[in-house]
Parts: structure tokens; sequence; C-alpha cells
């Protein structure tokens, strides 16, 4: 079975990480987060992955030049134009002349799901499409999704007010389509699957949707992005963790790595103390930096004090600056 990853978005909640890559090129303990995607899509026998790209297809290309990612190979479909979510599938499948089931996954969500279930159930419901949902504790900041006893998606409630939600089950972003759900999604346009194509099977009564409480983070934003890595750090996944510095890193030897992330091709100066931070491929710290709950793409220069920051590849923080985020109180002025 072949699977539509959607890679294709401009991931503008994770700027500036994402002006220079994009955000299912950016790591998750150690290893870019579609890589963690194709890798749990070979587990469910996925024998090819049609990349959906759109904004930034070029790194995609130069990251996995023979045509395969954990040993699955690559289709690479570049839209024309940003199609959005339901747009890219049609675009995409119909570029690897998808014609049979298939699997769908955004591209910045990370899942120990068993995928091969979703099918299974997609099957056993003899349904068009089939989607995954998780649980959530406060579902009123998002679409929660009504079932019946059957598994079929009798209807979707936008944001409701507290209290009123039928339920805590939001989509979680991995879906078994059969082809004819291509021919629902109009050509040429921008189609949202999830606001267009999916009220419309309900409407038909052929979509089905399967709950599971494996883990589940959608990575789009800087916590959420952070708090991945920190998962895979702390051994909260199924999957086997990863090393808090990665092969490749320099680290000075007299440099404290509390509860944080080095990735390859970078450098830590002397002394300096990183804590719950994030440093991505790229980065330059100097010497006796404190770095506090950040994510660092660029240069932090020595003596610098930078707290709950994200700091893009063209970020520069000069010697002796002290910079945190406007979202954090000033203890200083309470
Ligand atoms: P934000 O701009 O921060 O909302 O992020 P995003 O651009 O990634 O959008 P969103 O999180 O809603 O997208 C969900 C998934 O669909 C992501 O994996 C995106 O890469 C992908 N996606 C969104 N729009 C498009 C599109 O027009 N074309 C393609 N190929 N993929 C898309």
């Amino acid at each position: 079975m072949r699977a539509v990853v959607l890679v294709g978005g401009f991931g503008t909640r994770l700027r500036p990480l994402t002006f220079t890559t994009p955000k299912p090129m950016l790591p998750v303990g150690n290893r870019p987060i579609i890589e963690n995607l194709v890798s749990m899509l070979s587990q469910a026998g996925i024998s090819e992955v049609v990349l959906a790209l759109g904004f930034k297809p070029e790194p995609f290309m130069a990251a996995f030049p023979d045509g395969r990612c954990a040993g699955v190979a690559l289709h690479y479909a570049v839209e024309p134009e940003p199609l959005d979510t339901g747009g890219a599938i049609r675009f995409a499948a119909q570029h690897a002349g998808i014609d049979d089931t298939f699997v769908v996954v955004n591209g910045d969500v990370l899942t120990d799901l068993d995928v091969g279930r979703l099918i299974s159930f997609h099957r056993e419901t003899a349904a068009e499409a089939t989607i995954h949902l998780t649980p959530v504790d406060d579902p009123s900041a998002y679409g929660v999704v009504e079932l019946d006893d059957t598994g079929r998606v009798k209807r979707f409630v936008e944001k409701p007010a507290p209290g009123t939600a039928p339920s805590n089950l939001i989509n979680a972003g991995t879906y078994v389509f059969e082809p004819s759900v291509l021919e629902r999604i109009e050509g040429g346009r921008k189609v949202s699957i999830e606001r267009e194509t999916f009220p419309a099977l309900v409407a038909k009564g052929s979509l089905f949707a399967l709950s599971t409480d494996d883990y589940w983070i959608d990575t789009g934003r800087p916590d959420t992005y952070r708090q991945a890595n920190f998962d895979m750090l702390d051994g909260r996944r199924r999957i086997s963790g990863c090393d808090a510095v990665a092969v490749g890193a320099e680290v000075d030897s007299t440099a404290e790595v509390d509860h944080s992330l080095v990735a390859a091709g970078t450098k830590v100066g002397a002394r300096s103390v990183l804590r719950d931070t994030i440093v991505l491929p790229g980065a330059r710290i100097g010497d006796d930096c404190q770095i506090l709950g950040s994510i660092v793409m660029g240069r932090v220069e020595s003596e610098a004090n930078v707290v709950d920051c994200v700091i893009g590849a063209d970020g520069i923080v000069s010697a002796g600056t002290k910079l945190a985020s406007t979202s954090r109180p000033d203890p200083s002025q309470s």
C-alpha cells in the first residue's frame, strides 16, 4: 500500500525556523520529522511514500538524494501552487498514479499509532474514508468529532463552547482513503480536506473514525515542537529514545547540557549552560552562555543569556545580550 504525506505547508507558526527549513525537515530526536513518519509507515508495510510538496521542496530532495527514506521509496509530487490539504492530496495521489486504498498523513504529526490497525478497521467497516482520532483534555479549542456505536462519524463540531462538546476526540491527522475520495475533491483549486471533503463524506455516511490513546503530538507550534523533542529524549514514546548530544555536534567538555537536545553540525562553547533547549543544525553557541527553554538555529555569542526564545538561522544574539520572550512575565516588574 502507498501513503501520501502532506509536507508542503508554510509552517507559519514555526517561523523563523521555517523561513529556511520546512517544518517536516526539522529534527525531532535528532531525525527529521519526515523520517520519523516514514519509519512509522514502513512498520505498517507501506511500500512507497508520496511526498505532497509545495513550499520549499528542495531540502527534501537534498536530504534523500537516492529517493529513499527510512528504507522506503519516495515519490516527489511538487504542486505548482498551494492547493491546501485536500487539493494537495488529490494532486499528489494523481501524480503518483494511486488507484487503490491508500494512507494519508499530516507531515507535522507524530504518533505511536499502529497504522496497520487503522487500515484493518477501515476494511472491517467498508468505509470510504477513515480518520484516526485522539482524545484531548480541553476540546473547546479544536474541531470535535461525534461518532455512533459503529465508529461512523455523525458530525464535526468546531470549537465547542466549554462543557458542550459531544466528545473529547479530535482529528489526529492520519487517514485511510479509498481512491473514490479523490473524485470528491475538485481539481485545480484550494480544497481543505477537513472543512470540505470530510463534511461531504459525513453527509453520505461513508466516513468512519478510530480513536486510540497512543502517543500523539502536533509539532506545529514552538512549544509542541520542543515538547515532541523532550518526549523522545525522556523515553515517552513506544519507539526507542535518542541521545541528548548527536554524533557530529561539537560540545565543549565544560558545557552543561541539561534536559536539552543538541543536533549534529552545531557548536557549543566552554562553560555554556543549556537547559530545556533544542539546538538545531547550524547553530553556534559561544562561551559562557546561558540558554533556557529555547530553540536555537542561529548564533548566540559569548556571555549571552537567552530565555524562552526561538532564534532562526539568520538570528544573532550579540555577546553579553540578555534576551527573553515577552510572553514570560519579567520578575523584576512584579
Ligand atoms: P501553519 O502555517 O503554521 O498553520 O502550518 P502548515 O503550513 O504546516 O499548515 P497545517 O499545519 O494546517 O498543515 C497540515 C499539514 O498539511 C502540514 O503537514 C502541511 O505541510 C500540509 N499542508 C498544508 N497546506 C498545504 C498545501 O497547500 N500543500 C501541501 N502540499 N501541503 C500542505
